[in-house]
């Protein structure tokens, strides 16, 4: 293994900094030299990089956002597009390529081990924290920290005005985020797309509430469980409570690393490349059971996550 190239792609997480810096660090302590595509998979099919040496990666490790930058690649979701992908690592003669990114990366990294003879290994980062194959992945820590210091600033207003709110965090069609935030700020009512509901449901947990003296509360909803708007005016209108909505957005992407995102990026960036060094690819590093492990690509793109459904079980325990 004499040259590895490193990509950051889809939406970026907390963290990516970190595992550029650390990667290129390790391998180059290895005597193999590091390429940094830009733009995501557009910077491999375009043949743009630059080389990354431990000196230029310096002073990355506490900044949001990702040095090499990212997209959502169109053009790597075609055939063709992967096939010029390929082309362009054997071109410039990279071994291996380690892809940073979520569960969209990874099919994007198993497609391109298909029809290419560089090697490929897998950096779990997303804020959503929803890729098979770990428990937890880059950014995913930061998020819920940056959601916290948030509703804890609401939780004081509606406290104040005896309000209903309800706060929608990222995640796009799955709920490890909304369930991690609202376990940690003590919502009265969290919202997963994993767990059916109804409006009655929540109306009741808010009148039980009221009637015990509990005058505001905080209902954490994932993005995907749909329209929030729409579902805080029901609960509005049944509940006849005043209430407001908050929309977290994009907030939750950026800002410093948490330490447990740089730890985690140090950790799967020393594994990669150690991996690439054994001539191992088509897998993706992560963490399991407190150890970082290697899961087949196929095995992280065919299987789901499964939410962890006892912590909600957990949180409305101790919202009472
Ligand atoms: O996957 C990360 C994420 O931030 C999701 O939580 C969100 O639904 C999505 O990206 C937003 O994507 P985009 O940056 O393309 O608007």
């Amino acid at each position: 293994m004499n040259k590895i190239g490193i990509v950051t792609s889809g939406g970026d997480a907390p963290g990516m900094n970190a595992a550029i810096r650390a990667i290129t660090r390790v391998a180059c302590s290895k005597g193999v030299m590091v390429l940094g595509f830009e733009r995501g998979w557009d910077g491999v099919i375009t043949n743009t990089f630059t080389e990354l040496t431990p000196r230029n990666v310096g002073g990355i490790l506490h900044l949001g956002g990702t040095i090499l930058r990212t997209s959502r690649s169109p053009n790597f979701r075609k055939h063709e597009g992967v096939k010029k992908a390929a082309k362009v690592l054997e071109h410039n003669q990279v071994d291996g390529l380690i892809t940073i990114g979520g569960d969209g990366s990874m099919r994007g990294a198993l497609e391109l081990c298909k029809v290419s003879g560089t090697k490929v290994v897998g950096i779990p980062a997303t804020i959503d924290n929803d890729v098979y194959g770990t428990e937890e992945s880059i950014g995913f820590d930061t998020a819920v920290n940056t959601a916290i210091g948030e509703i804890d600033k609401i939780r004081d207003t509606a406290n104040a005005l005896e309000r209903i709110f309800v706060v929608e965090v990222m995640g796009r069609k799955r709920g490890f985020l909304a369930l991690t935030i609202g376990l940690t700020v003590g919502a009265e009512v969290i919202l997963v797309p994993e767990v059916p509901y109804t409006i009655e449901d929540v109306v009741q947990t808010l009148e039980t509430n009221r009637n015990k003296g509990k005058r505001s509360g905080i209902i954490v909803a994932a993005e995907g469980i749909g329209d929030t708007y729409k579902i805080l005016k029901q609960i509005e209108q049944a509940a006849g409570m005043e209430t407001r909505m908050t929309i977290m957005g994009y907030s939750q992407r950026g800002g410093s690393p948490t330490a447990r995102s740089r730890l985690l990026a140090n950790l799967f960036a020393e594994k990669a490349v150690e991996l690439l060094i054994n001539n191992q690819g088509k897998c993706m590093v992560g963490l399991e059971n407190g150890e970082v492990t290697c899961t087949d690509l196929k095995t992280v793109c065919n299987n789901e996550k499964m939410l962890n459904l006892d912590l909600l079980k957990l949180a409305k325990t101790l919202a009472t």
